[in-house]
């Protein structure tokens, strides 16, 4: 088989190693990937996630068997709709059902429509009447401005001074959104552990994979602003496997047959971001992809063949779906000083090579140099990733490894993990 998988960050680059551990697979080609995203079987070519039409072309010229698209933007554009239509079966959903993603607002009015547990809200265009139910509700809330903002949209408002501000930041600037386009989402606080359950999805089926946690705050004991996630593991035994059956039958299953009753069939990966509350699980947020740091804990975690599922999902077969149920997994991000807001790039990754392969290195943003070494390129410069018997056995090895990458131009978080010791 050959696949085609669409992105250039740390995600992408364990689709692709997972792929390419099949026997069945003969070629995993990478567009645009990065310049760390090398291995028996994957080459990575320049074209970029935008060029839909180009990405299709070389799918049929290189006789491609199915896609993977790793990214938001290019599956909200409609790009799995064009690889479809070339003939291309994809593991990513049409532009209309992406739309999960796309938008909190319909995200929201979805799961109202099809009883789907997730925090009480209301949706505003208007300053004023968005601060008179803010008002009422009081702090803690959670304001989320509609459309993308790779996880920079949403302000946990501990106090009814930030909530002001950030309501009138989505509201009254532009700095969220396009000119004119405003809208907002107030919504419930929910207490409880987060985490990520991700599902492979064709129509009605879905088959569930491990759980993941993430750490989305910049910085240790989940303070700072909230990123595209600073490091995952998985499983999460902290968790109560029921409390995640009960996730995947009202989440997962009602909103993946929800899509179908709406003529928005789902193919591809459903993300539920979960809150375990006394209540039971709550959405929120949906993504219609892998997760980026999640895949990167999960998938190495998969017993069966990877490409084998992906082909058998996408064929309307049964797919074998297995994981390890021994040990634990952890990954912890590399991210330039600064990110997620201004930072600089280009500095050298100095001890890269200095790493023993007690860890795996997802690249992220990096750039490899005429002479092999590697520059920083992206906020997410890479992930090093491990497995062990137990928690403690794999921070300890991990962040052994991480020292070697200590640098004032890079940081990372030293309590990924410590949750579930
Ligand atoms: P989102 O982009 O919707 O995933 O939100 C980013 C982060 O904000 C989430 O990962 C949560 O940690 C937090 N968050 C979002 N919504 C809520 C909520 N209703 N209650 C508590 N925390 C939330
Ligand atoms: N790690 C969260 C996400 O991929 O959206």
């Amino acid at each position: 088989m050959k696949f085609l998988v669409v992105g250039s960050g740390g995600r992408e680059h364990a689709i692709a190693l997972q792929l390419a551990k099949s026997e069945r697979v003969e070629e995993v080609i990478v567009a645009p990937g990065n310049g760390g995203i090398t291995g028996t079987k994957i080459t990575t070519i320049a074209i970029s996630e935008q060029e839909h039409q180009n990405l299709a072309d070389l799918a049929r010229e290189k006789h491609v068997d199915y896609a993977i698209v790793g990214p938001e933007v290019p599956l909200l554009a409609g790009l799995a709709d064009v690889l479809e239509e070339a003939g291309v079966p994809t593991l990513g959903p049409s532009q209309k059902a992406a739309l999960i993603e796309g938008s909190k607002d319909f995200a929201k009015q979805f799961m109202k429509k099809y009883a789907i547990p997730t925090a009480e809200f209301q949706t505003f265009t208007d300053y004023e009447t968005a601060k008179a139910y803010l008002d009422k509700q009081g702090a803690p809330i959670v304001i989320k401005a509609d459309g993308l903002a790779a996880g920079k949209g949403v302000v946990v408002a501990e106090t009814m001074e930030i909530a002001t501000i950030a309501l009138k930041d989505m509201l009254l600037e532009d700095k969220f959104s396009k000119a004119g386009e405003h809208k907002v989402v107030i919504e419930e606080f929910l207490s409880g552990e987060e985490f990520s359950l991700m599902a492979f999805v064709n129509g009605e089926a879905v088959y569930p994979m491990e759980i993941a946690q993430d750490h989305k705050r910049a910085y240790e004991g989940d303070k700072g602003p909230n990123t595209g996630g600073m490091g995952a593991y998985s499983p999460v035994r902290h968790i109560d496997s029921s409390l995640v059956d009960t996730a995947v039958r009202t989440v997962l299953e009602k909103t993946a047959l929800g899509l179908v009753q709406e003529g928005r069939p789902f193919k591809g990966i459903l993300y539920a971001g979960l809150i375990a509350t006394e209540e039971g699980p709550k959405v929120i947020e949906f993504n219609a992809r892998f997760g980026d740091p999640e895949t990167q804990v999960v998938l190495p975690r998969l017993e069966s063949d990877f490409a084998s599922l992906v082909a058998d999902l996408l064929d309307g077969k049964v797919p074998d779906v297995r994981f390890k149920t021994e040990g634990t997994t952890l990954g912890v991000v590399l991210a330039s000083s600064g990110y997620p807001g201004d930072y600089e790039t280009g500095k050298p990754l100095k001890r890269l090579a200095d790493l023993t392969d007690e860890v795996h290195v997802f690249h992220a943003g990096t750039k490899a140099e005429k002479d092999g070494a590697f520059v920083s390129n992206g906020g997410r410069v890479l992930l090093l990733q491990t497995e062990a018997e137990s928690m403690n056995a794999a921070r300890a090895k991990l962040y052994k490894e991480m020292e070697k990458l200590d640098d004032p131009n890079f940081f990372y978080r030293m309590d990924i993990g410590t949750r579930e010791e």
